[in-house]
C-alpha cells in the first residue's frame, strides 16, 4: 500500500467494485443452495449437526436392535457439544430394531434408557464412539439372563474408506504442480536447454510466456536484503506472500471448505481450527504494512496532517465497503460489525497511534548504548506499549468485572439450553462481549446466527466481529506492527529473523498459559467468537513463525518467490471483496449434485483457485485496488 501514483486507478477500481456490488444487491442476492428436508421413514432417526439433512457425507448409520422386554428411548449429543446435556432421539419398541443417522465429524455420546425423556436415572448402558463415515454399526442392547445387567454390544459392519481422502488426493495434485513448475524452470534455466532454444530462435518466446513475470517493485531490490537499507526499504514479497497465503485459506473456508467442517470451519465455540486462523492474520499482517507505508510516506515528506487525513478516509472506505458486503442497505437490519469494519477501527486506532509516537531522531536513553540498540525497537515505542495494553486490559476486565443481567459475571460460554442447570444459562451467550452488543447495537444490528446455534442451540445472535473483541484486534494488529518496526530498525536479517522467534514463543507461552493447553478447561480458553486474549496471542504466535519462514525462504534465500499467493495478496481488497460479493455465483459454486465430500472439496478449491487465476490477471495488467 506504499505506491502513490496510482490514485486515478484507485479511484477507477473502487468505483467499479462498489457498482458490482450495489449491482449484485439489487439482483435480489444470491440463491444459496438450500436442500430439501427429508422426511423421516418410520424408524429413522437423525442427528446430523454440521450438516442438514444431507446423508451423503460425513454421516454413520447405527442400527439399535432392542433385545429387551421393554421400550427403551436413545439420547444422544456430540462431544463438541461441551458439558451439553443428551438430547432425546426416539424410542425403540419391544424386538425391534431402528436406524440412526449419526454425524460423524466429532465423537458421538449415545445413552439407552428404559424412561422417556432424559434427565432420567434408569440408564441401561452408554458409549462415547467416533463413527466413520459411511460406517455401519449395529448396537445390540440385550439383558444378561443370570444376572439383572443389562448386556450392551456395538458390531461394525463395514470398513468404510478414509474420509480424508479427497484432502490427501488434493494435496498431492497441489505437491505435484509445484514440483512440476519447479522441473520446468529449471530446466528452462539450464544452459542446455538456452542453446537448444537459442538454435531454434525460441528463447525470447518462452521467457517471455513462461517466465516469472518482472515485478517493477522489487526486482531492483533483490539483492540488497543483507545491505542495511535504512532510508530505502523495499516491498517485502514475504508479506505479500503470507498476505496471499491467509487469504486464500479465507475464500476456500468461505466457500464452504470442502464440507469438512469440523477441520476446516470455525471453532463451535471454544478451539481453534484452520478457519479461526486466517482473520487474525489478516488483521496481523496489516499491522505490518502500517509501518511500510509510514516510512515510505514519512519519507517522501508528507505531513502528519495529511497522513492523518489518510488514515480517516481509508478507514472510513473499509467500514461503509464491509457494511455493503455485509448486505447493507436496509437501515432497520443492517449489521454494523463485520469483517472489513473490524479491519477499519483496528487501522484506525493503531496507525493514529503511531502517528503521533513514530520518530524521526534516536532518543538517547541512560542506558548502555549497546542495550539500547538491541531493545530500540521496544524502547522507543514505551508510550505506544502502555496505551496498547490498556485496551488489552480493558477488554479483560469488561469480558471478567462486567455485571450481565441474568447471567453470572465473567461467563465465557456458548450459553444455550443445554449448558447450565436447567438452561440458566441460555440467553448468556458470549457473556459481557453479547451483552455489550445487545445494549450498544441492538441485536438487529448484528450478525443474526452465530457458530454456536447448530450444537449448542443458542437462540440469541452473537456476533464474531463484535464491540467487545475490537480492542484485542487492535492489540493483534499491534503486535503486526511491532513486526513491521523489527524490519525497520533492524537491516539485517538474522536479527530479523531471530527477532520474529523470540516473540513467537512469547505470545506462544503467555497464550498457552492462559488457556492451560486446553481446548476448554484454562483462565481464557482460545475462542474466536469472543477474539480471547489468549485467541490473539496464540495466532501471533504463528504468525510470527510463518513470516519468519516465508522471509526466509523469499526475501532471504530466494528459494521460492511466493507464487502463486504472492498474487493475490497484491491484491487483497479486490480479491476478497470479489469472492465475498460473487461467491455464491457459477462458477465459484454450484449446486452440488452428489453432495460428497470429493465433489465439495473439488468445487470449493476450483472457486479459490479461480481467484489465484484473476489475481494473477490483475496483477500482469497491472491493476491493483488500493484504498
Ligand atoms: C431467554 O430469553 C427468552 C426470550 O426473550 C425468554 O423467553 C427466556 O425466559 C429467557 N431465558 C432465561 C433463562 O432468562
Amino acid at each position: 500500500m506504499t505506491d502513490e501514483n496510482m490514485t486515478s486507478s484507485n479511484a477507477k477500481s473502487i468505483v467499479l467494485l462498489l457498482s458490482s456490488i450495489l449491482f449484485s444487491t439489487l439482483l435480489g442476492g444470491p440463491s444459496h443452495a438450500v436442500s430439501s428436508p427429508v422426511t423421516n421413514e418410520e424408524g429413522v432417526y437423525q442427528f446430523l449437526v454440521t450438516h442438514e439433512n444431507v446423508i451423503s457425507h460425513d454421516t454413520a448409520f447405527i442400527y439399535v436392535s432392542n433385545g429387551l422386554e421393554e421400550k427403551i428411548s436413545i439420547s444422544i449429543q456430540t462431544t463438541e457439544c461441551y458439558k451439553c446435556k443428551l438430547i432425546f432421539l426416539g424410542s425403540v419398541n419391544v424386538r425391534e430394531l431402528v436406524e440412526v443417522q449419526a454425524d460423524t465429524s466429532w465423537p458421538i455420546t449415545m445413552e439407552i434408557s428404559l424412561k422417556d425423556e432424559p434427565p432420567n436415572n434408569a440408564t441401561v448402558c452408554s458409549l462415547t464412539h467416533h463413527f466413520k463415515q459411511n460406517g455401519n454399526y449395529t448396537w445390540y442392547i440385550n439383558s444378561k439372563k443370570s444376572t439383572d445387567t443389562f448386556d450392551c454390544k456395538l458390531v461394525t459392519m463395514n470398513n468404510p474408506p478414509d474420509a480424508f481422502i479427497p484432502i490427501y488426493v488434493t494435496l498431492g495434485i497441489f505437491a505435484g504442480m509445484a514440483l512440476f513448475c519447479i522441473l520446468v524452470k529449471q530446466l528452462l534455466k539450464s544452459t542446455a536447454t538456452h542453446r537448444f532454444l537459442n538454435y531454434f530462435g525460441m528463447e525470447r518466446v518462452v521467457s517471455s510466456d513462461l517466465g516469472t513475470p518482472a515485478n517493477p517493485v522489487s526486482e531492483a531490490d533483490s539483492n540488497s536484503i543483507q545491505r542495511p537499507s535504512r532510508d530505502k526499504p523495499k516491498r517485502l514479497k514475504s508479506l505479500d506472500a503470507f498476505r496471499g497465503f491467509s487469504l486464500v485459506i479465507m475464500i476456500f473456508v468461505n466457500y464452504g471448505n470442502g464440507g469438512y467442517k469440523a477441520f476446516f470451519g470455525h471453532s463451535t465455540w471454544n478451539g481453534l481450527t484452520v478457519a479461526d486462523l486466517v482473520f487474525p492474520w489478516f488483521i496481523w499482517i496489516m499491522g505490518v504494512s502500517i509501518t511500510m507505508s509510514f516510512y515510505a510516506l514519512l519519507r517522501h515528506g508528507v505531513s502528519r496532517r495529511e497522513m492523518m487525513y489518510k488514515i480517516v478516509r481509508r478507514s472510513i472506505i473499509l467500514f461503509g465497503l464491509g457494511i455493503i458486503i455485509d448486505g447493507g442497505i436496509d437501515f432497520s437490519t443492517f449489521r454494523v460489525p463485520g469483517v472489513l469494519q473490524r479491519i477499519a477501527i483496528s487501522y484506525l486506532v493503531v496507525a493514529t497511534v503511531h502517528l503521533f509516537s513514530v520518530k524521526h531522531k534516536v532518543e538517547e536513553y541512560r542506558i548502555t548504548r549497546a542495550v539500547y540498540r538491541e531493545l530500540r525497537d521496544l524502547l522507543d515505542y514505551w508510550h505506544e506499549w502502555i496505551i496498547m495494553l490498556s485496551f488489552l486490559a480493558l477488554h479483560v476486565c469488561l469480558t471478567f468485572l462486567l455485571p450481565v443481567p441474568g447471567c453470572p459475571t465473567g461467563y465465557l460460554g456458548p450459553g444455550g439450553p443445554l449448558v447450565g442447570e436447567n438452561g440458566s444459562l441460555e440467553n448468556c451467550t458470549g457473556g459481557a462481549a453479547n451483552y455489550i452488543d445487545k445494549v450498544i447495537l441492538t441485536y438487529n444490528h448484528i450478525y443474526p446466527r452465530g457458530t454456536p446455534r447448530r450444537i449448542y442451540k443458542t437462540t440469541v445472535p452473537h456476533d464474531p466481529e463484535g464491540i467487545l473483541g475490537t480492542l484485542t484486534s487492535i492489540f493483534m494488529t499491534f503486535l503486526g506492527l511491532q513486526a513491521g518496526k523489527i524490519f525497520h530498525l533492524f537491516s539485517f536479517a538474522r536479527d530479523r529473523i531471530i527477532r520474529f522467534l523470540i516473540w513467537c514463543v512469547l505470545t506462544g507461552v503467555i497464550a498457552g498459559g492462559l488457556c492451560g493447553f486446553s481446548k476448554e478447561e484454562g483462565i481464557i480458553p482460545v475462542n474466536k467468537n469472543l477474539w480471547s486474549v489468549s485467541f490473539i496471542l496464540t495466532t501471533a504466535s504463528m504468525a510470527f513463525f510463518l513470516l519468519a519462514i516465508f522471509y526466509y525462504l523469499i526475501d532471504v534465500h530466494h528459494l521460492w518467490t511466493g507464487v502463486p499467493f504472492y498474487f493475490v495478496g497484491m491484491n487483497s481488497i479486490a480479491v476478497y471483496c470479489g469472492s465475498e460479493v460473487l461467491g455464491d455465483y457459477f462458477p465459484f459454486c454450484w449446486k452440488p449434485v452428489y453432495n460428497t465430500h470429493a465433489e465439495l472439496l473439488a468445487m470449493n478449491v476450483i472457486g479459490t483457485g479461480l481467484w489465484v487465476v484473476i489475481s494473477y490477471y490483475m496483477y500482469t495488467i497491472n491493476f491493483f485496488v488500493k484504498v
